[in-house]
């Protein structure tokens, strides 16, 4: 059966997840709508959809199988209740929410109306990161007790997200979902962060840099630093750098998409590159394939053969470490969470 999706905000990043769909059997997005009629009917044009202007008339038309909602956080809440009562499923981008109570809310409507939600954290669904976690749940590095995770570039992300120079809380709100979700996956949930911001960019409102130390609940310990105005030949924008070691042996995903495993006493090396989509180019391709498995996935998880990688609950808990981190750069002191996330 073919999923009938509509997709709300046809923006920067919405094209990804357009093309993405076209590619994939299973889903197909019937309607899309965005508040600026202009961009609603270009998207229409070119993916070939029915354009709409206003998400509540839209929905309430086409009732979906799904709703997959790309715009940016402070319009989430609103459309996901909206897709709680509209749809059979939702997709929300991150980060979930603007507050933690907006989250909470969007997670509780969903449930309530048994309507599915997921969060595109495309992240955890990048190859290179796929394989760091298969190769951690293998057991081949025992239990892991260390991270460190870098993710630093000078890429110029305001030139396609211009918002992106006024958002609150840059790096943390902006990356900080996509790092914790990656450091919780990897290590499991988080007791305790501490965390410190910088501001290096003068053109940018709010810290465009962080570092933040997480205490674990297995008494593992992350180490999560990134930077938006961090200069390396070649840039290495939009890659995730890592080590991540256990007590039988260590892996480290170095530039260049090359994974290193050291475990029984040997290192062994594997090019872990993702390839082109036939839309896509590089060096995006890493998110451009990100985007198909993980809608790949929504697909599975929609019809119920597989359980969401996050679901709107389980990011709930980034979500709830995200603000922490943030709390903690503005207190100096480190957050307790009162569940662990
Ligand atoms: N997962 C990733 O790798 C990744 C990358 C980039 C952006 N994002 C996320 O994607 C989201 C969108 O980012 P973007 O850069 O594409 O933003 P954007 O501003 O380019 O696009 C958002 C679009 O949503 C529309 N919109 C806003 N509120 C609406 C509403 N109530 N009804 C209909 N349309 C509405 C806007 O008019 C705009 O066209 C953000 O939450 C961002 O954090 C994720």
């Amino acid at each position: 059966m073919t999923l009938k999706g509509a997709l709300i905000g046809c923006g920067f990043f919405a094209h990804n997840h357009m093309q993405a769909w076209a590619e994939l059997d299973g889903a197909q997005i019937i309607a899309v709508c965005d508040r600026d009629p202009v961009k609603a009917k270009a998207f229409a044009e070119a993916y070939g959809a029915k354009p709409f202007s206003d998400a509540a008339t839209m929905l309430a038309e086409i009732e979906p199988d799904f709703t997959d909602i790309a715009t940016t956080s402070p319009s989430h809440r609103p459309l996901v209740e909206l897709a709680a009562r509209h749809s059979r499923g939702a997709i929300c981008q991150k980060p979930l929410a603007e507050t933690l109570e907006d989250a909470e809310a969007m997670v509780a409507a969903c449930a309530t109306a048994g309507v599915p939600l997921l969060v595109h954290e495309n992240f955890r669904w990048q190859a290179p990161i796929r394989a760091v976690i298969d190769h951690v749940r293998s057991g081949m590095i025992g239990k892991p007790h260390f991270l460190r995770l870098s993710f630093r570039h000078a890429f110029d992300i305001y030139d396609g997200q211009p918002y992106l120079a006024q958002t609150e809380d840059l790096a943390l709100m902006d990356i900080g979902p996509h790092v914790f979700d990656m450091a919780r996956a990897l290590m499991g949930d988080v007791e305790q962060v501490y965390c410190q911001t910088q501001k290096l960019n003068r053109r940018v409102a709010a810290p465009d840099a962080f570092l933040a130390q997480l205490q674990h609940a297995g008494g593992g310990i992350s180490s999560l630093e990134c930077s938006f105005l961090s200069h390396y030949q070649p840039e290495r924008f939009p890659q995730s750098l890592l080590v991540i070691e256990g007590n039988l042996g260590s892996i480290e995903l170095l530039e260049g998409f090359r994974l290193r495993v050291h475990a029984g006493g040997t290192v062994s090396e594997f090019d872990v590159e993702p390839p082109v989509p036939v839309w896509g180019e590089k060096p995006w391709h890493l998110v451009q394939e990100s985007v198909v498995a993980f809608q790949r996935h929504a697909i599975r998880a929609l019809n119920g053969k597989e359980p969401g990688q996050p679901t709107g609950a389980d990011n709930l808990k980034t979500f709830a470490l995200t603000r922490a981190a943030i709390a903690s750069a503005a207190t100096g002191t480190a957050i307790s969470l009162s569940h662990s996330t």
